[in-house]
């Protein structure tokens, strides 16, 4: 964090606010954002580096791109869970895995990925890309505890979000004046991931910085250390 200490900004957006947003997001996603987002959501793949065999969970799947790749590299004896919150973008990924005939080895749910919902010690890695920035300030670590808890001891976690280290630019301060003046439109902001990752106790073993219209972002992969 640079020296004056910035603060991310406050998410003010309810869940059933956000769940509306992305349902109707859900529809055009791929065409606005989806382009943009891709170069650095597949080098964060690449970076996780899902394994044969091997039970991957994905937070905020969205339209389904990232469930798609893990689960041609988990192959047929792993296992790919997601979790959405949003029924439109749940729909849409269910429609993805069915048509690369992927079902057998997918299981999407739909639901807030800050509550507990899957069985400890069972994820081998978690994925999560540009869905941690969603979160609320207080409810970040509680999202990156609760990814502790479902992965097993050594597993690795690799976020990719929208970044608010080093200094501003323009198009950051842009950005955060839009989700100031906006925030039911506009709920994601850029936001500290390696100390947020560091501050529950993860282990970092790689960050890239990347771009993505200007905006900063990081791809941050760690493992987690602490004992079950
Ligand atoms: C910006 S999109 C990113 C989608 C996808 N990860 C990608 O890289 O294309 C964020 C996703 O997170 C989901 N989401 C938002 N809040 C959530 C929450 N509390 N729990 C689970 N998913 C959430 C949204 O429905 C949306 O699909």
């Amino acid at each position: 964090m640079s020296e004056d200490e910035a603060e991310i900004s406050r998410v003010t957006r309810s869940k059933v606010e956000a769940k509306a947003s992305y349902n109707i997001m859900s529809k055009w996603y791929d065409m606005v954002a989806g382009f943009a987002e891709k170069k650095c959501r597949n080098t964060g793949l690449q970076k996780l580096s899902a394994k044969e065999g091997e039970v991957v969970l994905d937070i905020g799947f969205g339209t389904g791109h990232s469930i798609l790749a893990l689960a041609q590299s988990v192959g047929n004896s792993g296992k790919v869970y997601g979790i959405d919150i949003s029924e439109g973008m749940c729909n849409i990924a269910q429609s993805r895995v069915r048509a690369a005939e992927l079902s057998d080895r997918v299981a999407l749910k739909c639901g807030d990925a800050a509550k507990p919902h899957f069985e400890a010690n069972f994820f081998f890695s978690v994925f999560m890309s540009f869905t941690l920035e969603l979160f609320d300030t207080p409810e970040i670590p509680i999202v990156l505890h609760e990814c502790q808890r479902v992965l097993r001891r050594g597993g690795r976690i690799c976020i990719v979000a929208m970044s608010k280290e080093g200094k501003a630019n323009v198009m950051m301060n842009l950005y955060e004046w839009i989700h100031a003046k906006l925030p039911k439109y506009v709920d994601c902001r850029p936001i500290f991931v390696q100390e947020s990752l560091e501050d529950v106790g993860f282990q970092i073993v790689d960050v890239t910085k990347m771009s993505m219209v200007r905006l900063p972002v990081e791809i941050v992969v760690a493992k987690h250390v602490l004992p079950e």
